[in-house]
Protein backbone atom coordinates (compact mmCIF):
# COMPACT_ATOMS: atom_id res chain seq x y z
CA UNK A 1 0.00 0.00 0.00
CA UNK A 2 1.47 3.57 -1.25
CA UNK A 3 2.24 6.15 1.69
CA UNK A 4 0.06 8.94 2.43
CA UNK A 5 3.19 11.13 3.52
CA UNK A 6 6.68 11.36 2.96
CA UNK A 7 9.73 12.62 5.46
CA UNK A 8 12.77 13.48 4.17
CA UNK A 9 15.94 13.78 6.35
CA UNK A 10 16.08 12.35 9.69
CA UNK A 11 17.91 14.57 11.47
CA UNK A 12 16.75 15.38 15.04
CA UNK A 13 13.78 17.47 14.43
CA UNK A 14 13.21 14.57 10.65
CA UNK A 15 12.86 11.87 13.53
CA UNK A 16 10.72 12.98 15.70
CA UNK A 17 7.98 14.33 13.39
CA UNK A 18 8.20 10.95 11.72
CA UNK A 19 7.15 9.39 15.04
CA UNK A 20 4.66 12.06 15.81
CA UNK A 21 3.19 11.34 12.61
CA UNK A 22 3.41 7.84 12.27
CA UNK A 23 2.13 7.89 15.93
CA UNK A 24 -1.26 9.40 14.96
CA UNK A 25 -2.13 6.53 12.17
CA UNK A 26 -0.43 8.48 9.47
CA UNK A 27 1.37 5.73 6.82
CA UNK A 28 4.55 7.02 6.47
CA UNK A 29 7.75 6.78 3.91
CA UNK A 30 10.72 7.90 5.36
CA UNK A 31 14.18 8.74 3.51
CA UNK A 32 17.48 9.42 4.71
CA UNK A 33 20.57 9.52 2.23
CA UNK A 34 23.49 6.99 2.53
CA UNK A 35 27.04 8.59 2.89
CA UNK A 36 29.65 5.56 3.20
CA UNK A 37 30.55 5.62 7.38
CA UNK A 38 28.70 8.59 7.90
CA UNK A 39 24.96 8.30 7.43
CA UNK A 40 24.68 4.29 6.75
CA UNK A 41 21.37 2.40 7.18
CA UNK A 42 19.66 5.32 9.04
CA UNK A 43 16.12 4.85 7.65
CA UNK A 44 15.90 1.40 8.39
CA UNK A 45 17.73 1.10 11.18
CA UNK A 46 15.43 4.22 13.04
CA UNK A 47 12.10 1.92 11.88
CA UNK A 48 13.66 -0.70 14.03
CA UNK A 49 14.66 1.30 16.70
CA UNK A 50 10.49 2.76 17.72
CA UNK A 51 7.78 0.22 17.64
CA UNK A 52 5.06 2.99 15.95
CA UNK A 53 7.16 3.13 13.17
CA UNK A 54 6.41 -0.75 12.42
CA UNK A 55 4.27 0.17 9.51
CA UNK A 56 6.11 3.24 8.16
CA UNK A 57 8.92 2.41 5.01
CA UNK A 58 12.24 3.37 5.03
CA UNK A 59 14.59 4.21 1.88
CA UNK A 60 17.88 5.47 1.08
CA UNK A 61 16.60 5.14 -2.64
CA UNK A 62 15.01 8.59 -3.96
CA UNK A 63 12.92 7.12 -6.82
CA UNK A 64 12.09 4.00 -4.89
CA UNK A 65 10.74 6.58 -1.88
CA UNK A 66 9.14 8.87 -3.83
CA UNK A 67 6.74 6.33 -6.24
CA UNK A 68 6.06 4.62 -2.56
CA UNK A 69 3.69 7.88 -1.95
CA UNK A 70 0.10 8.10 -3.31
CA UNK A 71 -0.06 10.98 -5.90
CA UNK A 72 -0.44 14.08 -5.40
CA UNK A 73 2.75 13.59 -3.45
CA UNK A 74 3.13 15.01 -0.16
CA UNK A 75 6.82 15.33 0.87
CA UNK A 76 8.49 17.14 4.18
CA UNK A 77 12.01 18.18 4.11
CA UNK A 78 13.63 18.23 7.38
CA UNK A 79 17.11 18.99 6.43
CA UNK A 80 19.46 22.24 7.05
CA UNK A 81 18.34 25.22 5.90
CA UNK A 82 20.57 26.53 3.32
CA UNK A 83 21.70 25.20 -0.06
CA UNK A 84 20.86 21.64 1.31
CA UNK A 85 17.12 22.11 0.50
CA UNK A 86 18.26 23.85 -3.31
CA UNK A 87 19.94 20.17 -3.72
CA UNK A 88 17.72 18.21 -2.65
CA UNK A 89 14.86 19.81 -4.42
CA UNK A 90 16.85 18.98 -7.89
CA UNK A 91 17.22 15.62 -6.53
CA UNK A 92 13.57 15.11 -6.04
CA UNK A 93 12.35 16.83 -8.82
CA UNK A 94 13.06 14.24 -11.72
CA UNK A 95 10.89 11.81 -9.94
CA UNK A 96 7.75 14.28 -9.00
CA UNK A 97 4.85 14.67 -11.16
CA UNK A 98 2.68 17.75 -11.16
CA UNK A 99 0.68 18.72 -8.55
CA UNK A 100 2.93 16.85 -6.08
CA UNK A 101 3.66 19.01 -2.80
CA UNK A 102 7.30 19.73 -1.47
CA UNK A 103 7.11 21.04 2.29
CA UNK A 104 10.25 22.72 3.95
CA UNK A 105 10.07 22.86 7.53
CA UNK A 106 13.34 23.65 7.94
CA UNK A 107 14.14 27.38 9.48
CA UNK A 108 14.63 28.51 5.90
CA UNK A 109 15.06 32.16 4.68
CA UNK A 110 11.76 33.16 3.53
CA UNK A 111 13.59 35.07 0.49
CA UNK A 112 14.68 31.70 -0.60
CA UNK A 113 11.31 30.17 -0.17
CA UNK A 114 9.28 32.82 -2.57
CA UNK A 115 11.84 32.09 -4.94
CA UNK A 116 12.03 28.27 -4.51
CA UNK A 117 7.98 28.41 -5.04
CA UNK A 118 8.52 30.62 -7.73
CA UNK A 119 11.05 27.75 -9.35
CA UNK A 120 8.83 24.79 -8.75
CA UNK A 121 6.04 26.51 -9.73
CA UNK A 122 7.73 27.00 -13.35
CA UNK A 123 7.86 23.04 -12.86
CA UNK A 124 4.19 22.42 -11.62
CA UNK A 125 5.46 21.54 -8.49
CA UNK A 126 3.54 22.98 -5.22
CA UNK A 127 5.41 24.67 -2.56
CA UNK A 128 5.01 25.62 0.94
CA UNK A 129 7.36 26.57 3.86
CA UNK A 130 6.43 25.57 7.42
CA UNK A 131 7.72 27.64 10.13
CA UNK A 132 8.19 24.79 12.77
CA UNK A 133 9.11 25.48 16.62
CA UNK A 134 8.99 23.42 19.74
CA UNK A 135 12.51 21.97 19.36
CA UNK A 136 13.25 18.18 19.31
CA UNK A 137 10.68 17.66 22.09
CA UNK A 138 8.10 19.82 20.54
CA UNK A 139 8.16 17.94 17.30
CA UNK A 140 7.51 14.27 19.06
CA UNK A 141 5.00 15.83 21.15
CA UNK A 142 3.43 18.41 19.14
CA UNK A 143 5.16 21.54 17.47
CA UNK A 144 3.51 25.01 16.72
CA UNK A 145 3.58 24.59 13.06
CA UNK A 146 3.41 28.15 10.60
CA UNK A 147 2.80 27.32 6.95
CA UNK A 148 2.77 29.60 4.32
CA UNK A 149 2.30 29.27 0.48
CA UNK A 150 -1.27 28.88 -1.47
CA UNK A 151 -4.32 27.99 0.34
CA UNK A 152 -5.14 25.38 -1.88
CA UNK A 153 -1.92 23.55 -1.54
CA UNK A 154 -1.97 24.04 2.34
CA UNK A 155 -5.49 22.44 2.13
CA UNK A 156 -3.69 19.14 0.79
CA UNK A 157 -1.25 18.54 3.53
CA UNK A 158 -3.52 20.25 6.69
CA UNK A 159 -4.95 17.17 8.22
CA UNK A 160 -1.24 15.97 8.30
CA UNK A 161 0.16 19.00 9.79
CA UNK A 162 -2.98 19.58 11.99
CA UNK A 163 -2.89 15.98 13.47
CA UNK A 164 0.52 16.42 14.72
CA UNK A 165 0.89 19.84 15.79
CA UNK A 166 0.52 21.20 19.57
CA UNK A 167 -3.18 21.89 20.94
CA UNK A 168 -4.18 25.50 22.38
CA UNK A 169 -6.29 26.05 24.89
CA UNK A 170 -9.66 24.87 22.87
CA UNK A 171 -7.99 22.35 21.64
CA UNK A 172 -7.33 23.58 18.24
CA UNK A 173 -4.24 22.59 16.57
CA UNK A 174 -1.15 24.91 16.88
CA UNK A 175 -1.17 24.81 12.83
CA UNK A 176 -3.16 27.58 10.90
CA UNK A 177 -2.81 28.91 7.21
CA UNK A 178 -0.13 31.50 8.03
CA UNK A 179 -0.54 33.14 4.32
CA UNK A 180 1.19 33.74 0.55
CA UNK A 181 4.47 32.40 -0.24
CA UNK A 182 7.22 33.07 2.19
CA UNK A 183 5.14 34.23 4.88
CA UNK A 184 5.42 31.18 7.11
CA UNK A 185 8.90 31.28 7.15
CA UNK A 186 8.87 35.09 7.74
CA UNK A 187 6.70 34.46 10.57
CA UNK A 188 8.99 31.68 12.05
CA UNK A 189 11.78 34.16 11.27
CA UNK A 190 10.00 36.90 13.93
CA UNK A 191 8.94 33.87 16.30
CA UNK A 192 13.49 33.56 16.88
CA UNK A 193 13.69 37.44 16.87
CA UNK A 194 11.22 37.39 19.77
CA UNK A 195 12.82 34.04 21.23
CA UNK A 196 15.84 35.93 21.31
CA UNK A 197 14.89 38.93 23.47
CA UNK A 198 12.78 36.22 25.78
CA UNK A 199 15.49 34.76 26.30
CA UNK A 200 17.96 37.46 26.77
CA UNK A 201 15.57 39.12 29.24
CA UNK A 202 15.70 35.96 31.66
CA UNK A 203 19.36 36.26 31.48
CA UNK A 204 18.94 39.75 32.66
CA UNK A 205 16.56 39.08 35.37
CA UNK A 206 18.90 36.15 36.86
CA UNK A 207 22.08 38.94 36.48
CA UNK A 208 20.27 41.58 38.19
CA UNK A 209 19.01 39.17 40.58
CA UNK A 210 22.50 37.74 41.49
CA UNK A 211 23.42 41.18 42.08
CA UNK A 212 20.96 41.87 44.68
CA UNK A 213 22.89 39.03 46.02
CA UNK A 214 20.56 36.15 45.37
CA UNK A 215 21.82 32.82 44.45
CA UNK A 216 20.39 30.44 41.70
CA UNK A 217 18.28 28.35 43.94
CA UNK A 218 16.65 31.29 45.29
CA UNK A 219 16.45 33.06 41.96
CA UNK A 220 15.07 29.88 41.05
CA UNK A 221 12.38 29.94 43.64
CA UNK A 222 11.77 33.17 42.98
CA UNK A 223 10.94 33.01 38.95
CA UNK A 224 8.71 29.70 40.59
CA UNK A 225 6.69 32.49 42.30
CA UNK A 226 6.65 34.19 38.93
CA UNK A 227 4.54 31.83 37.56
CA UNK A 228 1.95 32.44 38.92
CA UNK A 229 1.47 36.36 36.66
CA UNK A 230 4.52 35.35 33.92
CA UNK A 231 4.46 31.90 33.08
CA UNK A 232 6.15 30.54 29.89
CA UNK A 233 7.88 28.18 28.40
CA UNK A 234 11.11 29.60 28.13
CA UNK A 235 10.74 30.58 32.48
CA UNK A 236 9.80 27.54 33.09
CA UNK A 237 13.34 25.89 31.45
CA UNK A 238 15.45 28.34 32.82
CA UNK A 239 14.29 27.70 36.44
CA UNK A 240 15.33 24.05 35.71
CA UNK A 241 18.52 25.44 34.25
CA UNK A 242 18.74 27.67 37.77
CA UNK A 243 18.65 24.43 39.37
CA UNK A 244 20.97 22.10 37.55
CA UNK A 245 23.92 21.06 39.65
CA UNK A 246 27.31 19.42 38.99
CA UNK A 247 28.87 17.94 41.88
CA UNK A 248 28.66 21.49 44.70
CA UNK A 249 28.38 23.85 42.09
CA UNK A 250 25.40 24.71 40.15
CA UNK A 251 26.32 24.11 36.26
CA UNK A 252 26.04 27.28 34.83
CA UNK A 253 28.65 28.77 36.38
CA UNK A 254 30.71 26.25 34.39
CA UNK A 255 29.36 27.03 30.74
CA UNK A 256 31.53 29.42 28.91
CA UNK A 257 30.01 32.37 28.58
CA UNK A 258 29.75 32.71 24.90
CA UNK A 259 26.83 32.54 23.17
CA UNK A 260 25.78 31.06 19.53
CA UNK A 261 23.39 30.90 17.17
CA UNK A 262 22.17 29.63 14.24
CA UNK A 263 21.19 32.60 11.86
CA UNK A 264 17.75 33.14 12.05
CA UNK A 265 17.82 36.40 14.23
CA UNK A 266 20.59 37.89 12.28
CA UNK A 267 17.57 37.53 9.77
CA UNK A 268 15.01 39.13 11.81
CA UNK A 269 17.48 42.05 12.36
CA UNK A 270 18.46 42.97 8.99
CA UNK A 271 14.79 42.10 7.70
CA UNK A 272 13.80 44.93 10.25
CA UNK A 273 16.03 47.00 8.86
CA UNK A 274 15.60 46.59 5.51
CA UNK A 275 11.78 47.08 5.83
CA UNK A 276 12.81 50.18 7.94
CA UNK A 277 10.59 49.11 11.16
CA UNK A 278 12.51 49.40 14.85
CA UNK A 279 12.58 46.11 15.84
CA UNK A 280 15.57 47.38 18.29
CA UNK A 281 14.99 44.54 20.64
CA UNK A 282 16.08 41.71 18.49
CA UNK A 283 19.07 44.07 17.46
CA UNK A 284 20.17 44.30 21.16
CA UNK A 285 19.46 40.80 21.60
CA UNK A 286 21.39 39.71 19.02
CA UNK A 287 24.38 41.95 19.87
CA UNK A 288 24.14 40.70 23.27
CA UNK A 289 25.09 38.00 22.08
CA UNK A 290 28.03 39.11 19.82
CA UNK A 291 29.76 40.80 22.13
CA UNK A 292 29.64 37.47 24.74
CA UNK A 293 31.79 35.92 21.80
CA UNK A 294 34.76 38.65 22.14
CA UNK A 295 35.36 37.21 26.00
CA UNK A 296 39.20 37.40 25.92
CA UNK A 297 38.31 41.23 25.21
CA UNK A 298 36.21 41.24 27.80
CA UNK A 299 38.49 39.75 30.29
CA UNK A 300 41.18 42.35 29.07
CA UNK A 301 38.35 45.00 29.50
CA UNK A 302 37.49 43.90 33.09
CA UNK A 303 40.62 44.59 34.41
CA UNK A 304 41.22 47.97 32.57
CA UNK A 305 38.49 49.61 34.46
CA UNK A 306 37.03 49.77 37.51
CA UNK A 307 33.87 48.78 38.70
CA UNK A 308 31.46 49.99 40.82
CA UNK A 309 31.10 46.47 43.06
CA UNK A 310 28.45 47.41 45.03
CA UNK A 311 24.89 45.27 45.61
CA UNK A 312 22.06 46.68 43.56
CA UNK A 313 19.06 47.82 45.95
CA UNK A 314 16.00 46.67 43.92
CA UNK A 315 12.51 44.98 45.06
CA UNK A 316 11.75 41.74 43.53
CA UNK A 317 8.64 43.57 42.21
CA UNK A 318 10.53 45.80 40.74
CA UNK A 319 12.41 42.99 38.53
CA UNK A 320 9.36 41.36 37.89
CA UNK A 321 7.22 45.15 36.82
CA UNK A 322 10.74 45.68 34.43
CA UNK A 323 10.28 42.26 32.61
CA UNK A 324 6.62 42.08 32.18
CA UNK A 325 7.01 45.72 30.45
CA UNK A 326 9.92 44.44 28.54
CA UNK A 327 8.26 41.84 26.77
CA UNK A 328 5.07 43.89 26.03
CA UNK A 329 7.23 46.07 24.28
CA UNK A 330 9.02 42.85 22.78
CA UNK A 331 6.24 41.46 21.43
CA UNK A 332 4.79 44.85 20.01
CA UNK A 333 8.26 44.79 18.06
CA UNK A 334 7.48 41.33 17.32
CA UNK A 335 4.30 41.55 15.37
CA UNK A 336 4.71 45.18 14.06
CA UNK A 337 7.61 43.53 12.25
CA UNK A 338 5.05 41.06 11.08
CA UNK A 339 2.69 43.76 10.13
CA UNK A 340 5.02 45.51 7.69
CA UNK A 341 6.52 43.09 6.14
CA UNK A 342 2.24 41.60 5.49
CA UNK A 343 1.83 45.16 4.27
CA UNK A 344 5.05 45.11 1.83
CA UNK A 345 4.77 42.24 0.74
CA UNK A 346 1.12 42.07 0.15
CA UNK A 347 0.62 39.22 2.59
CA UNK A 348 -3.42 38.76 4.26
CA UNK A 349 -1.69 38.14 7.30
CA UNK A 350 -4.08 38.01 11.03
CA UNK A 351 -2.04 38.53 14.06
CA UNK A 352 -4.42 36.75 16.48
CA UNK A 353 -4.35 33.47 14.31
CA UNK A 354 -0.49 33.98 14.55
CA UNK A 355 -0.51 34.47 18.49
CA UNK A 356 -2.72 31.61 18.85
CA UNK A 357 -0.52 29.10 17.04
CA UNK A 358 1.98 30.50 19.42
CA UNK A 359 0.12 29.33 22.45
CA UNK A 360 1.60 26.07 22.80
CA UNK A 361 4.03 23.84 20.87
CA UNK A 362 6.52 26.79 20.61
CA UNK A 363 9.07 28.14 21.86
CA UNK A 364 7.64 31.60 23.37
CA UNK A 365 4.35 30.04 24.45
CA UNK A 366 3.55 31.94 27.07
CA UNK A 367 0.22 33.17 29.19
CA UNK A 368 0.91 37.07 27.28
CA UNK A 369 0.89 35.26 24.17
CA UNK A 370 -2.77 33.75 25.15
CA UNK A 371 -3.47 37.59 26.04
CA UNK A 372 -2.43 38.65 22.88
CA UNK A 373 -4.68 36.62 21.11
CA UNK A 374 -7.37 38.28 22.33
CA UNK A 375 -5.42 41.81 21.93
CA UNK A 376 -5.09 41.03 18.48
CA UNK A 377 -8.69 40.55 17.65
CA UNK A 378 -9.61 44.15 18.76
CA UNK A 379 -6.56 45.81 17.63
CA UNK A 380 -3.21 45.44 15.65
CA UNK A 381 -0.88 47.75 17.67
CA UNK A 382 0.22 46.75 21.32
CA UNK A 383 1.04 49.51 22.70
CA UNK A 384 -2.38 51.75 22.25
CA UNK A 385 -4.49 48.77 22.97
CA UNK A 386 -7.09 49.59 25.19
CA UNK A 387 -6.65 46.89 27.15
CA UNK A 388 -2.89 47.02 27.53
CA UNK A 389 -2.25 50.49 28.02
CA UNK A 390 -3.13 50.38 31.66
CA UNK A 391 -0.92 47.89 32.54
CA UNK A 392 1.91 49.66 30.31
CA UNK A 393 1.08 52.41 32.43
CA UNK A 394 1.52 50.70 35.99
CA UNK A 395 4.89 49.13 34.54
CA UNK A 396 6.88 51.85 32.79
CA UNK A 397 8.30 53.92 35.82
CA UNK A 398 9.25 50.84 37.74
CA UNK A 399 10.87 49.67 34.71
CA UNK A 400 12.42 53.13 34.24
CA UNK A 401 13.56 52.99 37.81
CA UNK A 402 15.00 49.50 37.41
CA UNK A 403 17.03 50.38 34.31
CA UNK A 404 18.65 53.56 35.75
CA UNK A 405 19.34 52.35 39.07
CA UNK A 406 21.35 49.25 36.52
CA UNK A 407 22.99 51.58 34.68
CA UNK A 408 24.32 53.41 37.40
CA UNK A 409 25.97 49.86 39.23
CA UNK A 410 27.35 49.27 35.55
CA UNK A 411 25.05 46.39 34.99
CA UNK A 412 24.52 45.66 31.12
CA UNK A 413 20.87 45.44 30.38
CA UNK A 414 20.89 46.06 26.65
CA UNK A 415 17.40 45.00 26.41
CA UNK A 416 15.57 45.89 29.09
CA UNK A 417 17.43 49.33 28.88
CA UNK A 418 16.39 48.94 24.72
CA UNK A 419 12.62 48.38 26.03
CA UNK A 420 12.39 52.11 28.28
CA UNK A 421 14.21 53.46 25.57
CA UNK A 422 12.11 52.75 22.78
CA UNK A 423 8.78 53.29 24.56
CA UNK A 424 10.03 56.37 25.56
CA UNK A 425 10.95 57.53 21.61
CA UNK A 426 7.61 55.48 20.94
CA UNK A 427 5.63 58.43 22.65
CA UNK A 428 7.21 61.27 21.71
CA UNK A 429 4.98 63.58 20.17
CA UNK A 430 7.69 65.92 18.94
CA UNK A 431 10.63 64.24 18.31
CA UNK A 432 14.29 65.30 17.41
CA UNK A 433 13.91 64.07 14.30
CA UNK A 434 13.62 67.80 12.97
CA UNK A 435 17.08 68.70 14.55
CA UNK A 436 18.37 66.04 12.04
CA UNK A 437 16.37 67.17 9.36
CA UNK A 438 17.94 70.67 9.60
CA UNK A 439 21.18 69.26 9.76
CA UNK A 440 20.34 67.29 6.43
CA UNK A 441 19.36 70.19 4.78
CA UNK A 442 22.27 72.12 5.99
CA UNK A 443 24.93 69.88 4.54
CA UNK A 444 23.42 67.97 1.77
CA UNK A 445 19.90 70.34 0.79
CA UNK A 446 18.17 67.05 1.73
CA UNK A 447 14.89 69.40 1.99
CA UNK A 448 12.40 69.14 5.23
CA UNK A 449 8.67 69.78 5.05
CA UNK A 450 7.24 72.22 7.93
CA UNK A 451 4.68 71.41 10.53
CA UNK A 452 2.75 74.69 9.77
CA UNK A 453 2.51 73.52 5.72
CA UNK A 454 -0.32 70.81 5.60
CA UNK A 455 0.35 70.85 1.84
CA UNK A 456 3.42 68.96 2.79
CA UNK A 457 5.71 70.72 0.44
CA UNK A 458 9.45 70.36 0.85
CA UNK A 459 11.69 73.17 1.56
CA UNK A 460 15.65 74.06 1.57
CA UNK A 461 17.55 77.11 3.82
CA UNK A 462 20.19 78.51 3.20
CA UNK A 463 21.08 78.34 6.81
CA UNK A 464 24.50 81.34 7.03
CA UNK A 465 24.57 83.48 4.63
C1 LIG B 1 12.25 26.71 17.81
C2 LIG B 1 13.62 27.30 17.88
C3 LIG B 1 14.56 26.56 16.98
C4 LIG B 1 16.02 26.83 17.34
C5 LIG B 1 16.69 27.80 16.41
C6 LIG B 1 17.33 29.03 17.00
O1 LIG B 1 11.35 27.49 17.58
O2 LIG B 1 12.11 25.51 18.00
O3 LIG B 1 13.62 28.64 17.51
O4 LIG B 1 14.18 26.78 15.68
O5 LIG B 1 16.25 27.02 18.62
O6 LIG B 1 17.62 27.03 15.80
O7 LIG B 1 18.58 28.77 17.45
P1 LIG B 1 19.83 29.71 17.59
O8 LIG B 1 19.76 30.27 18.96
O9 LIG B 1 20.98 28.75 17.43
O10 LIG B 1 19.85 30.75 16.51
Amino acid sequence: MKSEFGLFGLGVMGKSLCRNLASKGVRLSMFNREVASVEENVANDFKNKFKELKDAQAFSDIELYVSSLETPRKIMLMVNAGKTVDLVIEDLVPYLSKGDVLIDGGNSNYKDTIRRSEYLKSKNINFIGVGVSGGEEGALKGPSLMPGGTQSTYELIRPFLEVIAAKDARNLPCCAYVGEEGSGHFVKMVHNGIEYVEMQLLAEVISLFSSMGFNYDQIANILEEWKEKVDGYLLEITIDILRKKEGDDWLINKILDKAGNKGTGNWASITSIELGVPSSMMTSALNARYISFFKEERIKANTLYQSTEKPTRLEIHEVLSAYQFARIVNHHQGFKLILEAANTYGWNLNLSVIARIWTNGCIIKSDLMEHLVTVFNGSENILTDKLMISTINSLKPLAAHLVSTAIKNEIPLPCMSEAVNFFHSYKTANSTANILQAQRDYFGAHTYQRKDDPSAAFYHTHWVE
